[in-house]
């Protein structure tokens, strides 16, 4: 297989977070309330993943290098297994494990709501990102997988109904988001294209 290292690198990186998160509360050294700093990593985490996904067919445009796109269905699977996570820290952390309170969660804080719309698009990127999903979906699987794009609209709608105080993260996240998107804008996707025809000559002429 191509990349293995580069890939088992991402792997073990990957899951190395989270776990190292939840060793931290084990130690007692997440604060007085862990439980909403593990929803609260996990959750930024998964956008991370998120916009990290994004960047590996620019970053592929830009270097020409092809590790980028072996990585990215694996990072698109781990953003799904944060939030996923997020979602689960939040039910036992924050919920307490009484699914009889989420009616009065959602209509104290229709954030959730949007988190869960968000959540559903990843599970059905996650869901149809095998091998065998692309052939039987054909020309429909590429249709899909731009959900992408209103996924990350949707999940920076929740982060900023959560953060409104504290923006100043949000507006980096959504800053990075308006260049990845602008990015995919074919004309720009050329022009990245021909800035890495232009290194390339730089280089052979040195
Ligand atoms: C059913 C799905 C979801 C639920 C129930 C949910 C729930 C929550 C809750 C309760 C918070 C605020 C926690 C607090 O009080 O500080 C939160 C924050 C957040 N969530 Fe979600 N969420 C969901 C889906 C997602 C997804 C899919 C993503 C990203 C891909 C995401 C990213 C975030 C981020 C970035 C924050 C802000 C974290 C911070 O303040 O640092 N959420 N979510």
């Amino acid at each position: 297989m191509r990349y293995r290292w580069w890939r088992l690198a991402v792997f073990v990186s990957a899951l190395s977070v989270p776990l190292y998160w939840l060793y931290l509360a084990w130690q007692f050294a997440l604060g007085p309330d862990p439980g909403k700093v593990l929803v609260d990593n996990l959750g930024q985490g998964a956008l991370v993943l998120l916009l990290l996904t994004l960047s590996m067919t620019p970053l592929q445009r830009l270097t020409g290098w092809g590790g980028w796109l072996a990585v990215r269905r694996q990072l698109g699977l781990w953003c799904f297994t944060y939030g996923l996570l997020h979602l689960a820290s939040y039910l036992y952390f924050l919920l307490g494990g009484e699914l009889s309170r989420l009616g009065g969660e959602l209509l104290e804080r229709p954030y959730i709501l949007v988190g869960a719309l968000g959540f559903s698009g990843l599970a059905a990127l996650a869901m149809t990102s095998s091998k065998w999903s692309m052939r039987r979906l054909g020309k429909r699987w590429k249709a899909l997988h731009r959900l992408i794009y209103p996924i990350v609209i949707i999940v920076l709608l929740h982060m900023l109904w959560v953060v409104r105080s504290d923006s100043a993260r949000w507006f980096l996240y959504a800053g990075i988001t308006a260049v990845l998107l602008l990015l995919r804008v074919p004309v720009m996707a050329t022009a990245l294209a021909s800035v890495r025809g232009r290194m390339k000559a730089r280089t052979k002429l040195k």
